[in-house]
């Protein structure tokens, strides 16, 4: 296999974060913490990871980041935008995610992350309303987006830019013909046209300027067929949709197992309960329904009904999200699993899971922005499936159907990263 040039990460790596809440304060912090304490970044696969090289009789197991190129996390500055004033440090402590131990030995540094105003449109997201926005046109606010991350990177002295949505999640809606193309969307933002969703100018602004994104919410966004043309043409890798952590990511560990061993699966209930600002957000109907879809589709994908109609055909998946403020971030989540065994046989699985959303989410927002980065010296341009693993509805190429089941991911993921240290893809057929 040959190896593929990939370009040293030198310098200093801009993390843009459009949405500066739970998820974005709770990964900031805790790569800032990481700096002063030996505290292991729990979750992130590519901070701790080994990965298997060659046959077994090898031993070859080298950490993920023996084998490619990753950013350093001392070299990372931060960078958001939020519909709030608060600093960093506030709108962590509105958050209520870390402890004042985690926090106050990070505050200064914290303090210093000032948002960008937001460019914000009501009608995305019902539930919010905030004073620290921008004003004008469509255009005009990728515009100031533009200027925002120029200035930035001239300040910090950055050498490279990713981008992750961690803003709010939008209203479900559907491409219409202003999304169809780049010209049309792009027609869209002088004419100021509403269809043109707040985190697209955000999508626009980085894909425009070659800088690698990622959408961590479940809303239309960079999939539209006008932000791929404009990712093909910049080169700017991206993927998405909707981070994968507590409740889906426990069914793509254990559906695949199901399914593994022909067991039948008639009824699948998921509730939780959680109480922080996502959780409001996900109170309105509409920004429930952009959850709803991408937290839906992860079992038919898995089970394939149209094979296996016996086991799966009859499956009724069911889930729902409560609003409870006392929880805060600390989400609950109850699985019911009804199963179909030998002769028909029935039986149960209970799942409770107690997690925490924004601990589970902040590795990932570390690993997307160090692969991304990766990707970008790399030269791999647009969609990358390869990064799936981290989504709950992953974008795909030519809108294949995507692959849900985490252990396939893991495979493509870890082949990947084989294939561009010029390593042979790992098929386990001829093990020694
Ligand atoms: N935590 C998880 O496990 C998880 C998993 C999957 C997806 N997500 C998604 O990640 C996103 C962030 O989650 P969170 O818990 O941090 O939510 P949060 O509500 O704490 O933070 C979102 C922030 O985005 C800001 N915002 C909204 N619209 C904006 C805009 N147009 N421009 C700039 N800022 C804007 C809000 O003011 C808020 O501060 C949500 O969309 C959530 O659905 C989270």
């Amino acid at each position: 296999m040959k190896k593929i040039n990939i370009a040293p990460p030198t310098g200093r790596l801009g993390v843009l974060l459009p949405g500066m809440g739970a998820v974005a304060t709770t990964y900031m912090a805790g790569i800032l913490n990481s700096r002063k304490r030996s505290v292991p970044l729990f979750g992130s696969v590519a901070e701790l990871a080994h990965i298997r090289l060659g046959p077994r009789a090898e031993h070859r197991q080298p950490l993920i980041r023996e084998l490619v190129p990753l950013a350093s996390r001392d070299d990372l500055v931060f960078g958001a935008w939020d519909i709030f004033p608060d600093n960093a440090y506030e709108a962590a402590v509105k958050a209520s995610v870390l402890r004042p131990e985690d926090l106050e030995p990070v505050r200064t540094e914290l303090e210093a992350i000032q948002p960008w105003r937001g460019a914000f449109d009501r009608d995305f997201v019902k539930k919010l309303d905030g004073p620290h926005v921008k004003h004008g046109t469509r255009r005009a606010m990728a515009a100031e987006i533009i200027d925002d991350i120029r200035r930035f990177q001239q300040d910090q002295h950055c050498d490279r830019l990713v981008m992750i949505w961690c803003g709010s999640t939008e209203v479900y809606h559907q491409p219409e013909d202003v999304h169809n193309s780049l010209a049309a969307f792009e027609k869209g933002l002088d004419g100021d046209d509403h269809r043109i969703s707040p985190s697209m100018l955000y999508a626009y602004a980085a894909l425009k300027l070659g800088i690698p994104y990622a959408n961590g919410a479940p809303h239309l966004n960079c999939e539209i067929p006008a932000l791929r043309e404009l990712a093909n043409q910049t080169g700017a890798p991206m993927t998405g949709k909707d981070f994968k952590t507590g409740q889906t990511l426990l069914k793509t560990i254990i559906a695949p197992g199901l399914k593994a061993r022909m067991i039948g699966v008639r009824g699948w209930f998921s509730t939780n309960i959680l109480g922080n600002r996502d959780g409001e957000v996900l109170d309105d109907p509409g920004s429930f329904r952009s959850k709803e879809v991408t937290k839906g589709s992860v079992l038919d994908t898995i089970f394939q009904s149209d094979l296996y109609p016996e086991l799966y055909g009859n499956l009724y998946h069911k889930i729902r999200i409560n609003y409870y403020p006392p929880r805060g971030d600390e989400k609950e989540a109850w699985d019911n699993i009804d199963l179909v065994g030998w002769l028909g046989y029935p039986m149960q699985i209970k799942i409770n899971f107690l997690c925490r959303d924004s601990i589970l989410a902040a590795p990932v927002v570390h690993d997307l922005a160090l692969f991304l980065d990766l990707a970008k010296r790399a030269g791999l341009k647009s969609t990358q499936e390869w990064l799936g693993f981290y989504f709950k509805s992953p974008l795909t190429i030519d809108r294949l159907p995507p692959e849900h089941d985490l252990f396939i991911q893991q495979l493509k993921f870890k082949n990947t990263l084989r294939q561009l240290a010029g390593e042979e893809p790992i098929t386990h057929l001829e093990d020694r």
